[in-house]
């Protein structure tokens, strides 16, 4: 009601009402694919769960295998049955099922975009969908122009006054800064801004969101976030993983492509960014944007970067291949699998301080965290005999797998002499709360049915990204091979190297 009072006691009760999406399709490209089978489709049967899809709601997906509506409604339940997180509930999915579709055809198909088109018209008359889609673009980048261009064609990304169209496109965009570019612009020319979702499935991660609630919501950490007692940052996405299926995608981009452009820095600016105004979508970004400019990498880059592939080695107990003998991927590759950078932030907060991203398959761990090393006591009155066991005082955001925060700090060893050991203090999910967190998929593929954009980055975002990576890239492609580390260990010597040099060393979570 114009110039009516926004009541305070209202939009507090607003809050705590779930979030459920209103009546629109999901239009699936790239259903046959690991991520849609893996990830998607299990999280859109977790909402359809969860009570957060509305009845109107259609799934249709698009590919070229020669399947009727009912064997892909087969194939999403069967993922659903394998990969769901909530338990399987067969009125939940009945319920979903009637709203399954399926378009066979090639991408340059006109016909297929056509039938596309009658296809979620009949699911707006049949299931009071309402004329709301989403496309969600699960291909590679390249076949992106293609897909844009029919959905401009058919009509289906008209933009109306009454029912939204919007399209939602998964990384890598673009493989640098000049390709983001030109995705972008092939995108931009059908979607405005505000209809386009990039995923960064790492924002979508409760733990990630965690580290605003951690820093802006308490007074505690605030005060202690900055240069005067942060020694060094180190941000670490460790996978005891190989490349598996998954040749194809990985060579030619390696790990820095694959997860520091965009899950490492995303971290990066969340812990190294300002209180944003407020939390729109607008201010975060903000906020994030300024970091990542302000980010400068080694004027030395051999000396402040590593990069390292698989060998053979052990993992879990079994003897596994390195990365050139994985299946596909040529002798002589060149694709790190391994990556390390030292970056600094040039804002008062944090001049001076490094930051240490690290990433890597095959490594001894499945982990992702991000650790706040503090300074060490100016003057130390015990003597370095009783304090010789402690490290720095850190904080770490364990991001994954097992969630929480662990605050690491000396304390007296019981007894009769002052001796001062490590000790930690420990925040576990688990332990604190009794829901379990949901999958970063069913958070943003929510968000985009909701239209609720804080969670996915903007162009800009991913184009001073790139601007930070492109010269290290440059800098390897000069650099041959990238040095063997044994599967199971923690990466090359090199990274090792990188901090040792600066009287440092990589945790050992
Ligand atoms: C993806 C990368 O973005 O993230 C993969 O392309 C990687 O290479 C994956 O394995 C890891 O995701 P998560 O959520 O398991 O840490």
């Amino acid at each position: 009601m114009p110039g009516a009072t926004p009541n305070p006691l209202r939009s507090e009760l607003d809050r705590r009402l779930p979030r459920i999406a209103g009546p629109s399709v999901l239009v699936l490209f790239g259903v046959t694919g690991d991520l849609a089978r893996k990830k998607l489709l299990p999280a859109i049967y977790d909402l359809a769960n969860r009570g957060l899809l509305p009845p109107g709601f259609g799934l249709v997906g698009f590919a070229r295998r020669e399947w009727e509506h009912q064997d892909f409604a087969k194939e999403a339940y069967e993922a659903v049955r394998e990969h769901a997180r909530t338990p399987f509930r067969e009125d939940v999915w009945r319920q979903l099922s009637e709203g399954v579709r399926f378009v066979q055809g090639e991408l340059h198909d006109d016909d297929a975009f056509d039938t596309l088109a009658d296809t979620v018209r009949e699911l707006d008359a049949d299931r009071g969908t309402g004329g709301n889609y989403a496309f969600y673009l699960s291909l590679p980048p390249k076949l992106f122009p293609t897909v844009v261009k029919q959905l401009k064609r058919s009509g289906l990304a008209d933009q109306r006054e009454d029912a939204w169209r919007r399209v939602i496109i998964e990384k890598p965009f673009g493989h640098d800064l000049e390709s983001a570019k030109e995705l972008n612009a092939v995108v931009d020319d059908v979607f405005p801004p505000q209809s386009v979702f990039r995923i960064d499935h790492y924002l979508g991660k409760e733990t990630v969101q965690n580290i605003m609630a951690l820093r802006f919501a308490n007074t505690l950490f605030e005060p202690m976030w900055n240069r005067d007692l942060v020694d060094h940052v180190q941000i670490t996405m460790a996978e005891d993983i190989g490349v598996g299926g998954r040749a194809g995608y990985y060579d030619g981009i390696g790990a820095a492509r694959d997860v520091i452009q965009n899950h490492l820095l995303q971290l990066l600016a969340l812990v190294a960014m300002e209180e944003p105004v407020s939390f729109s979508a607008d201010a975060i970004r903000t906020e994030k944007e300024k970091v990542l400019s302000a980010v400068r990498l080694p004027a030395d880059l051999a000396a402040g970067t590593a990069r390292g592939q698989y060998a053979p080695g052990w993992q879990g107990g079994d003897e596994v291949c390195g990365y050139l003998e994985e299946k596909g991927i040529p002798d002589d590759s060149v694709t790190e699998t391994y990556a390390a950078l030292r970056l600094e932030v040039n804002t008062r907060r944090w001049a001076g301080v490094p930051f240490y991203l690290r990433t890597g398959k095959r490594l001894g761990r499945r982990v992702t965290e991000v650790a706040l090393v503090f300074r060490r006591t100016p003057n130390q009155v015990f003597s370095q005999m009783d304090t010789e066991d402690m490290g720095q005082n850190a904080l770490v955001l364990r991001i994954q797998p097992d969630e929480g925060v662990t605050m690491r700090f000396g304390s007296k060893v019981p007894g009769a002499a002052m001796e001062v050991r490590d000790v930690t203090m420990d925040f576990t999910y688990g332990q604190s709360f009794t829901e379990a967190s949901p999958e970063a998929y069913e958070r943003l593929i929510l968000d985009v049915l909701i239209g609720d954009p804080p969670l996915f980055p903007r162009q800009q975002e991913v184009e001073l990204s790139w601007e930070i990576l492109d010269p290290v890239e440059e800098h390897w492609a000069k650099e041959g091979r990238p040095e063997p580390y044994e599967s199971g260990t923690w990466g090359p010597e090199s990274a090792d190297a990188m901090l040792a040099r600066e009287g440092r060393q990589w945790r050992r979570p």
